[in-house]
């Protein structure tokens, strides 16, 4: 079976009430991690592993945003079917909605806000080969107790899967990535919803395990990122900006400016009498001036950044940020913020702004 007789199923509705305050006005899956929409990692994972048919599950509030941005990205081969999920009711709520686009083709379910170093064709062909059930991804975590995590036997058959359990019996969280056969849909019919009123993915993949069928697993190998959290998404901006950002000068920079280590800056941005210590990514339109911009730090298009220090941080597009004392750093900032200094007062700042916020230092 090639892997385009696999569909892809990306959830991107869901609350994302963990990311406020971004999530009031964006999607959680459009966020830009290294400055693009988490969204398209997941769909050109799949393209990658030569899955062409993709359904997206959206949501009433964002589904027309998520449907614009698809557009945006989407290569000519690729068939895209959105699914509007009216209410976020749970991961397995969303398979079984998407029921009638699937049929009973095999699919790679992806969670729209998980990112994965390796390439998933390696898996899709172990499942193709296995004829298990279902497959899951599974990874080893410190903190297992904030996960869903599984018990395998010496075959690597998944024997339980609990959701975050007190007294987690491994370390092998569930990534976001999972590939199942028809068979889940009867397993989904026979769940009820859990106490947060969802129908779990993982209740669903546990009645395969009771009802007698093969469940396999796989160790995910490099990093996997779930960006649910501003925290979690700095660090995915991170590990992603020094896996793969490459230097690439399509701005100015003028004679008293410096760029150390890897730095793309894209067109029509000036960078003048500043610093640029990479890896860092800033987009198009931008005014870098009388800065520091340090490691770490993804800037979006159009934004200007004058007389200030900023390091380990994500703004988004429109931005403007001028004469802070002290460092910006670990901060997640929100389309079309402003930042401005009106009296020499110095501080550390920890910043978690919404889209369109005004913060004045005075
Ligand atoms: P979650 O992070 O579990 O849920 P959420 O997006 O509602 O976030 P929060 O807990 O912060 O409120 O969802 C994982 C992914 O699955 C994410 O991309 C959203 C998507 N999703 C759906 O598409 N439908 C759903 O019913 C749920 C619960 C999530």
């Amino acid at each position: 079976m090639p892997s385009s007789a696999l569909k892809g199923l990306i959830l991107a509705g869901g609350k994302g009430t963990r990311l406020r305050p971004l999530t009031f006005t964006t999607a959680k899956q459009l966020v830009p991690v290294a400055n693009q929409p988490i969204l398209y990692y997941a769909l050109d994972s799949l393209v990658q592993a030569g899955i062409h048919d993709i359904g997206i599950i959206i949501s009433p509030e964002t589904g027309e945003a998520v449907k614009a941005a698809v557009k945006r990205w989407c290569p000519s081969q690729i068939k895209i079917t959105f699914i509007l999920q009216d209410e976020p009711l749970g991961l397995a709520h969303a398979v079984k909605i998407a029921h009638p686009y699937l049929k009973e083709t095999p699919f790679v379910m992806y969670l729209g806000d998980n990112l994965i170093q390796s390439e998933i064709l390696p898996l899709v062909k172990g499942f193709q080969k296995e004829k298990a059930a279902a497959h899951i991804l599974l990874k080893a975590v410190e903190n297992p107790s904030s996960f869903g995590v599984a018990e395998l036997d010496k075959q690597n058959r998944v024997v339980n899967l609990e959701e975050k359990p007190k007294h987690p019996k491994s370390n092998l969280a569930l990534v976001g990535i999972y590939l199942f056969t028809a068979e889940i849909f009867k397993a989904i019919d026979a769940i009820k919803p859990s106490k947060r009123g969802e129908l779990e993915i993982t209740d669903a993949i546990q009645q395969l395990i009771r009802s007698g069928k093969d469940v396999q697993s796989m160790i995910v190998k490099g990093w996997w990122l779930d960006t649910g959290k501003k925290d979690d998404l700095l660090e995915a901006n991170r590990i992603v900006l020094d896996t793969y950002c490459e230097t690439q000068i399509q701005g100015t920079v003028d004679e008293n400016s410096q760029i150390r280590g890897r730095v793309e800056i894209g067109k029509g941005t000036k960078i003048m009498n500043s610093v640029i210590q990479g890896p860092v990514k800033i987009g198009n339109n931008c005014l870098i001036e009388s800065s520091y911009i340090g490691p770490y730090t993804s800037i979006g298009d159009n934004t200007q950044i004058q007389q200030s220090e900023v390091e380990n941080s994500v703004f988004l597009e429109h931005c403007k940020l001028a004469n802070i004392p002290g460092r910006i750093e670990q901060s997640l900032i929100g389309q079309e913020c402003t930042i401005i200094r009106a009296q020499n007062r110095p501080a550390a700042y920890r910043l978690n702004l919404g889209d369109q916020s005004t913060l004045e230092l005075l």
